[in-house]
């Protein structure tokens, strides 16, 4: 494998990814940067779906042999809410409306409810796939609850909202380092380059 592209627009995403796979030495570019402009219709069922969606039709995109294309989706699931946003966590209550007016709709709707009932998980998906298709996807999952107000100014999307019952604060909280470590996508992205390690792609 001589080189990653990574199937995603998102910058702060992008961001994280680059983060933490650093210490992997390997070429990783964004679609932008391998030139690559897909409009991707994210109609699967499930994370894992949308993420082999995505993989897959950028993959068909590539002409060269040995380079991979990743792909993730991901988002926040709330128990109490029947797993809501899930798959929907972008596009809750519209694509383009701030983060911070979605977390104040999903605590003005978790509004008296106990803690043993604001359960909650990131969930990561992450897909591979090359010239000749689908390669595998891998789940990644960080366990929390939603908190009573949004703290904390690191992160995107409902980090502010999304509290870690053992460090007793939001994942807005955490450094980009510790959020890295503990995150969805971080283990999700930890055990795909293990992965694609061991089938020596
Ligand atoms: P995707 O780009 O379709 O995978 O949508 C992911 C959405 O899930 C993001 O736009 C956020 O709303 C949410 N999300 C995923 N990961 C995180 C995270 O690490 N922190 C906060 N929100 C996240």
């Amino acid at each position: 494998m001589k080189k990653i592209i990574f199937a995603t627009g998102n910058q702060d995403k992008m961001g994280e990814i680059r983060s933490i796979l650093s210490d992997w030495d390997m070429e990783l570019q964004s679609m932008k940067e391998a030139g690559i402009e897909l409009d991707i219709v994210e109609d699967g069922t499930s994370f894992e779906k949308n993420a082999c969606i995505k993989a897959s039709a950028v993959a068909a995109q590539v002409q060269e042999e040995g380079i991979v294309v990743l792909a993730d989706d991901s988002g926040l699931e709330i128990d109490y809410l029947n797993k809501e946003p899930g798959i929907y966590s972008a596009r809750y209550l519209g694509e383009d409306t701030p983060y911070s007016v979605k977390n104040q709709k999903i605590l003005e709707r978790m509004e008296g409810v106990p803690k043993q009932e604001r359960t909650a998980r990131f969930v990561c998906a992450i897909a591979a796939a090359d010239i000749n298709g689908e390669i595998c996807v891998i789940r990644g999952t960080i366990e929390g609850y939603i908190g009573w107000e949004p703290s904390g100014a690191n992160g995107f999307g409902y980090d502010p909202i999304f509290y870690l019952d053992e460090y007793g604060c939001s994942t807005a909280e955490l450094s980009e380092e510790k959020k890295n470590e503990l995150s969805h996508r971080g283990k999700a992205l930890r055990a795909m380059r293990q992965k694609l390690e061991e089938l020596s792609l």
